[in-house]
């Protein structure tokens, strides 16, 4: 009998979390490598969040909590969904989990049989086909490409609907692309899904504070309330509040959708971490100007990245509305080799070769689904990311 089970057949290990990982050893060898590739803010925890950590611990907040978290956590997250998105639910709509991630996975869990569909727009974040794979469902890609900014059609999302549709996940701004959706993009998918009823919306906007130049964050169920009765808001403080190893995400939706999260919540992880929630209270409750002073730099990066790259040969980097990512194509460089006798065939081969002969790792666009492309990740400082966007630069101009 073998030892693994056929599920794990089924799903990868996460190629972002791989290429980190790669690149940390890489440095441990002692080689000068710049890492592009982790998702997540080089700032620190703001004082106050780390603060609030602190005192939890001193107050004897270690104990086992409700599963899908203590009720001051869901109060603030009620507020936050009030106060920025316009969106209404009492705490029992409510359900915490350890990051966003756990959350996404219990609602996959809690929701999908076999021969269920996700429709998965393309270029997607690694997880979600692989979470529906665990799930036992099946991932329907929606295509999206550069020409349309990375955003999916009315039409595309219409063809990928079946009768076996479950879920549509939903990701503004994207990771890997950036592209956010704006109120009418967004209502013109909308419009689609409620000509399906037996639809539900997953929406990801772990990203929503991350917002460049005039681009306006909006959310299905609020675009579209009709929708906010099959709709799953999900959301997180890794990102905006610089929080990731702290692992609190959280989501508003149907009650009996929650309940059934809890469960697998329940027989999994118990509850997330008690000090980390009370950590999020203060984060949800407490002063946000610290998001905007980080996104004028988030932006200044943004600006820099696109700039520099834009003047490598062979690659072409669209200007994000969001997050800390960019996508650039690197079709002008196919078919050429590198001076370590790389072949660039592919993406994979050219972010390989990046790697070992420049040193800059960044994840190859075939992981997210859309090739031939690139992500990388400019949450870091200024001066790596101009070091390693001239190295990229020096790459694609030695490729012959
Ligand atoms: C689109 C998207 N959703 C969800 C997550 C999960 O965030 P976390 O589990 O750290 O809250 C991430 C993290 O990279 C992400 O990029």
């Amino acid at each position: 009998m073998p030892l693994l089970s056929a599920t794990l057949e089924r799903v990868q290990p996460s190629p972002t979390i791989a290429v980190t990982q790669k690149a940390r050893e890489l440095r441990d060898a002692g080689r000068d490598v710049i890492g592009l590739g982790a998702g997540e803010p080089d700032f620190d925890t703001p004082e106050h969040i780390r603060e609030a950590g602190i005192q939890a611990i001193r107050d004897g907040h270690t104990r086992y909590t409700a599963p899908d978290g203590i009720p001051e956590l869901k109060q603030a997250v009620c507020a936050k969904f009030a106060r920025d998105n316009g969106l209404t639910y009492v705490p029992s709509q409510i359900s915490v989990g350890t990051g966003g991630k756990q959350v996404l996975y219990n609602a996959l869990m809690a929701t999908l049989n076999v021969g269920d569909e996700v429709v998965i727009p393309t270029p997607y974040w690694v997880s979600y086909p692989d979470m529906v794979r665990l799930a036992g469902g099946t991932p329907v890609l929606a295509p999206t490409s550069i020409e349309t900014g990375f955003r999916l059609t009315p039409e595309t999302l219409e063809a990928a609907i079946t009768p076996a549709t479950k879920w549509f996940i939903f990701n503004s701004p994207s990771n890997p692309t950036g592209a956010g959706y704006s109120w009418n993009e967004l209502k013109a998918l909308t419009d689609v899904l409620l000509r399906h009823p037996h639809v539900w919306i997953l929406s990801d906007d772990m990203y929503e504070h991350l917002a460049y130049d005039d681009f306006r964050f909006c959310t299905p169920a609020q675009v579209e309330p009709e929708l906010y009765n099959r709709t799953l808001t999900v959301n997180g403080v890794s990102k905006a509040y610089c929080m990731t190893g702290w692992r609190i995400g959280y989501a508003g939706g149907p009650q009996p959708l929650i309940a059934a999260m809890r469960t697998v919540q329940s027989q999994s992880t118990s509850n997330p971490c008690s000090i980390s929630q009370w950590a999020a209270v203060a984060a949800l409750n407490g002063p946000h100007d610290f998001i905007a002073e980080n996104n004028v730099a988030f932006k200044r990066r943004r600006d820099l990245v696109v700039s520099m790259l834009n003047e490598a040969p062979g690659l072409a980097c669209p200007t994000p509305d969001g997050a800390f990512y960019v996508y650039p194509s690197i079709a002008g460089c196919l078919g050429k080799t590198s001076p370590g006798k790389t072949e660039i065939t592919n993406d994979e081969a050219f972010a390989t070769a990046l790697l070992e002969e420049q040193g800059v790792a960044v994840v190859f666009g075939a992981a997210f689904g859309l090739s031939p492309h690139f992500r990388v990740s400019y949450a870091t400082s200024d001066e790596a990311l101009r070091e390693a966007c001239s190295r990229i630069r020096m790459f694609c101009e030695s490729l012959s």
